[in-house]
This record gives C-alpha cells, structure tokens and sequence, in this order.
C-alpha cells in the first residue's frame, strides 16, 4: 500500500475528534493553526474554545481590544503569536471584507502564517495540496525513510519538504495533512517506545535498524540565557498595587507586570538599597520576601530565576491598580500563577 494510503488507514482508526476539524471556516481553521504553533493539543483546545465563544466570527476579534485579547490569550506562552492574531483579524475584516486569502502563496502574506500555518489551513479548508512540516513531520518521515540529515538547518526543512511533497494525497490533502500530524503526536513520538501497533514496523528504516530513538538527527541546540527578575509588588493601605506595560520588544511584550529589577548578570538584589536608589524608602512602611526558594521559570530561550517581593507603603507611583481589578490583565502566567497563589 502507498505512504498516504496507509497514513490514512490509519488516522480514520485513530484520529482525535477536535472541533475545528468539524468545519471548513477559514477563520476557525486559521484560529486553531495560530493556537497551536508551539503548543500541544490538549493544552491549546481549551484557548480555541474560548476564543470561538467570545469572537465567533474575524469581525468580532478585529473589534477586540489588544488588552483583551491577551488577556484571553494569558497562560499559552509565546504572545506574539495573540498581537499578530489580532492584527492579521484586523487586516481580514477591514481591508480584506472579512475574506481570508485562500491560496497557500497568499496566506503567507499574513502577519503570523508561516510556511506550516499556510500549508495547513491551504490545505485543511481550501484543498490545496501542500503539505504540512514540522518537527512532527521531520520525525515521522526521518525514521521511516532512513533520513539522517541535521533538521536544524534550512537546507534540511527543504529537503523534508520536498519528501513531503512527493508523499501527500492529491485527492485528499486536507486528510493527508491532519493524518500526519496525528500520527507524529500519537504514534510515532519523540521517544518512539511503543512501536508495536504502527502501520510501517515492516519498513521503517528506523525501526528495522534499531535507530527510532537516534533520528531525527539535530545537531544544534537552542542557546538559553539565565535571567535574573525581582518584582516588587507594593500595596497601598487602601489595598492598591502597582503595575507596568511591558511596552518594549521583548519577551512578553504588551503583558502587565509589577515593576522589576531585571538583568541577565547574576547580581544579587538588595532591596533595601534598591528602594533608596529609586527614592521610594521613605514611603514605606515594611517589606519582606515573599519566595524563600527562587521560581524558575522555563521559557525556549532564556531561564528566567524569579523572586517576588511584598512592599507596604503609604504612596504608589505610576499606574495604580487595586488588588481586586488584577483580573482583568493580561499578565505572564509564572506572575499570573504567584497572583493567584497569594489570593486563595
Ligand atoms: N497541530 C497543528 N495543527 C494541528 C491540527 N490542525 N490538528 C492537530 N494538531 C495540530
């Protein structure tokens, strides 16, 4: 039987019933695909649901506020992926009659579609055939087909393209394309241990010569830089705190946060002398360390070593805030996590 014949003998057994796969609307396809670049199924269906129920059509995402969308967004990482959501909504609604491009060609004009994204939702709501690859796809078609080159250069996403392209349905690329990545997320995944039950034990290279847990081959490994942040969460004796935009382009950017000593050197922070330095110390009234141990929070290029600091004072500077209104901000979820942990 032929590679997509029995990708998708396979997916009719075993494919997972996910609600954007119900429908052929361009703006719940794109939506899913936004969502899920980097993020895992079960995490990111929760988010789609939500998202359907307060904008159900790109109009109503396009009206939204970019606060609000974050907000929503709050706890799936990587937001830049919600600023271009909203900004590609905006183009589609007011310059493109609310139509999406439905070429693969076109959709890659979008902000936030990429090669994958546009294969994906050229392919899942319009037919075309193109087909889907990523580090899923890298997986699958390295271990079945022997391939051994480095996935992490870009000579090497051509050459998976190129096998891709020579394996996916002509009839049925919508199918083909959705088989593939199911079967990279159930079947055929990283640690690759339950071999048993897979269609292609008989002539997977990777199998045969007992290299599934050798390939794909990725030779370069992301760098991550330590960061070192101390929030200092002042609170008023009416109960307010303090808060900051992250305006610049960083990690988190246009997220919320209590104001922060940040650097990348490990320095230890005095805070005492901190507050001195910034002329806060004569308003307050106490401070203390809220984390004894420091919270690590693992992000895909930095390591972010976290502490949070209560400060009582009796004069707030800047946007103020009171306790009770944290709600309605998007913030990232490690202060996010920490704000909820100090209220229940
Ligand atoms: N990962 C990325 N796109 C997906 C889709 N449409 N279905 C399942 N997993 C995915």
């Amino acid at each position: 039987m032929i590679f997509s014949n029995k990708l998708i003998a396979w997916y009719l057994d075993n494919k997972r019933f996910l609600p954007w796969r119900e429908t052929k609307d361009p703006y719940s396809i794109w939506l899913s695909e936004i969502i899920l670049q980097q993020t895992r199924v079960a995490q990111g269906l929760p988010y789609f649901e939500a998202f359907i129920q307060q904008y159900p059509t790109v109009f109503d995402l396009a009206n939204a506020q970019e606060d609000d969308v974050l907000l929503l967004w709050q706890g799936l990482g990587y937001y830049s992926r919600a600023r271009n959501l909203h900004a590609t909504a905006k183009k589609v609604a007011f310059e493109l009659e609310g139509q999406f491009p439905t070429t693969y060609k076109d959709l890659l004009t979008l902000q936030g579609v990429g090669e994958y994204t546009a294969a994906a939702i050229a392919s899942i709501a319009y037919d075309e055939v193109v087909p889907v690859v990523d580090g899923n796809v890298f997986r699958v078609l390295a271990r079945i087909y022997g391939i051994t080159s480095d996935i992490s250069t870009q000579r090497t996403k051509k050459e998976f393209q190129q096998v891709a392209a020579g394996l996916i349905s002509q009839k049925q690329p919508a199918i083909f394309n959705q088989a593939i990545m199911d079967f990279g997320a159930i079947q055929c995944t990283p640690k690759g241990t339950n071999c048993t039950p897979c269609p292609f034990i008989t002539t997977c290279v990777a199998y045969q010569t007992n290299q599934v847990d050798k390939l794909p081959v990725k030779l370069s490994k992301t760098k991550v830089k330590n960061r070192y942040m101390d929030f200092l969460i002042f609170l008023d004796e009416q109960g307010n705190t303090q808060l900051e935009q992250r305006t610049k382009k960083d990690i988190w950017q246009n997220l919320y946060q209590f104001p922060v000593f940040d650097r990348f050197e490990n320095t230890p922070f005095d805070i005492a002398e901190h507050l001195q330095k910034h002329h806060l110390a004569d308003s307050i009234i106490q401070f203390e360390a809220l984390t004894q141990e420091v919270i690590i929070h693992q992000l895909s290029h930095q390591k972010l070593h976290i502490h949070f600091w209560l400060v009582k004072t009796t004069a707030l500077k800047g946007n103020t805030v009171a306790w009770s209104e944290l709600n309605k901000f998007g913030f990232p979820i490690v202060i996010h996590n920490f704000i909820q942990s100090l209220t229940v």
